[in-house]
C-alpha cells in the first residue's frame, strides 16, 4: 500500500514548481542551494540580515524573475512571521523552507561564557522554532522544511560542547516535530555535513584535509532530493553529506585502506595499496 500523496512539490520528478523560503541564504550553501533550486524552477524568497549579499544574489537570479529577496532578521518571531507572509504574497502558497541559518563557534568550557551558549542555541535550534511555526501556517496540505546538522551531534568532540548540543535539541526538535506535521504531509529532514569547502573555510583552515569537507553542491544536492518527490518516504531524516570523513582513534588504528597515522596525528594517513 502506498502513502498519501503529498500535494505539489517542487523537483525535477514533480512536475509542478515548489515556492520556498529560504532564510539564512546569505551564507556559505546560501549561493549553491538558491542555484539548485532556483535552475530547478522553483520561486524563491531569500531572506538574511546582510543587504549587500541579498543584492548580489537577486542580481544574478534577475534575469528569471524567480528569486526575491528579504532582509529581515528571522530569528525572531515578528521578523519570521514577517518572511513567511511576505513569502506567500510574494511566490504564492508556499511548499515549504529551507533553513540555513545557524553559526558555529568552539572552545573549552571553562573558557567559554554563557552568552556563547545563548547565541548558539538561538542561531542554531530556537531559530528553526520560530522560523517553523511562521512557515507552517502558509502551508498547504504538502511540504518541506529543510535542517541542517552536524554529525557532531552523535559524536561529540571536544572544545565543541556549544556547538554539538545546540545542533543536538535541533535534531532531537525536528524529528519530533516531523511526526506533529506528516498528517499533513509535510515532511521535516535534515541534512547533515562535515565542514562545507568554500573559499572562507579554505581561507580560515588552511592545510585542512579535503577529503573530510564537502562541496557545497553536494549539500544542495540533498537540498534538491529532500525537496523533491524522490523523498516521499522520508519524515525526520538526517542525510549524511560527509564526503570521506571519519572519526578515527588512536585504539581502532587507521580506517580500512588507509596505513599510517590518523589525521591530526602526526600527519596525513596514506591509502594502502
Ligand atoms: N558550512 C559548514 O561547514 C557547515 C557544517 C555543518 C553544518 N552547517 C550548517 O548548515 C547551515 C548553513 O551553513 P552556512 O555555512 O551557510 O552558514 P553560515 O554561512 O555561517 O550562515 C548561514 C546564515 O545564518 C545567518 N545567521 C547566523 N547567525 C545568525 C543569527 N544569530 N541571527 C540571524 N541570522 C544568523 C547568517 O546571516 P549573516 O550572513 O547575516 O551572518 C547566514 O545568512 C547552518 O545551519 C550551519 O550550521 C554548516
Amino acid at each position: 500500500m502506498t502513502g498519501p500523496v503529498t500535494g505539489p512539490v517542487g523537483g525535477p520528478v514533480g512536475g509542478q514548481q515548489g515556492a520556498y523560503l529560504v532564510t539564512g541564504a546569505t551564507g556559505r550553501l546560501g549561493e549553491a542551494t538558491v542555484r539548485l533550486l532556483a535552475e530547478r524552477g522553483d520561486r524563491l524568497v531569500l531572506t538574511g540580515r546582510n543587504a549587500e549579499r541579498l543584492a548580489e544574489l537577486r542580481k544574478s537570479w534577475a534575469a528569471t524573475s524567480r528569486v526575491e529577496v528579504l532582509e529581515v532578521d528571522v530569528t525572531e518571531p515578528a521578523g519570521a512571521q514577517h518572511a513567511a507572509a511576505e513569502a506567500a504574497r510574494l511566490i504564492g502558497p508556499l511548499t515549504g523552507m529551507v533553513h540555513l541559518i545557524g553559526t558555529f563557534s568552539a572552545g573549552p568550557l571553562m573558557l567559554t561564557d554563557a552568552a556563547e551558549f545563548e547565541d548558539l542555541i538561538r542561531a542554531n535550534y530556537l531559530s528553526a522554532v520560530v522560523a517553523t511555526q511562521a512557515v507552517l501556517p502558509h502551508l498547504g496540505r504538502g511540504g518541506r522544511l529543510v535542517y541542517f546538522t552536524t554529525p557532531l551531534t552523535g559524536e561529540p568532540l571536544a572544545a565543541l560542547s556549544g556547538y554539538a548540543a545546540s545542533k543536538a535539541a535541533l535534531v532531537t526538535w525536528m524529528r519530533s516535530i516531523a511526526h506533529e506535521v506528516k498528517r499533513r504531509g509535510i515532511h521535516a529532514n535534515a541534512v547533515s555535513l562535515t565542514i562545507a569547502d568554500t573559499p572562507e573555510m579554505r581561507r580560515e583552515r588552511p592545510g585542512i584535509d579535503l577529503d573530510h569537507t564537502v562541496s557545497p553542491e553536494l549539500v544542495a544536492r540533498a537540498v534538491g532530493f529532500l525537496t523533491s518527490p524522490a523523498a516521499d518516504g522520508i519524515y525526520g531524516g538526517i542525510i549524511p553529506v560527509l564526503g570521506k570523513f571519519s572519526y578515527s582513534s588512536a585504539l581502532a588504528g587507521p580506517p580500512p585502506g588507509i596505513t599510517g597515522p590518523p589525521p591530526g596525528a602526526g600527519g596525513p594517513g596514506r591509502e594502502a595499496p
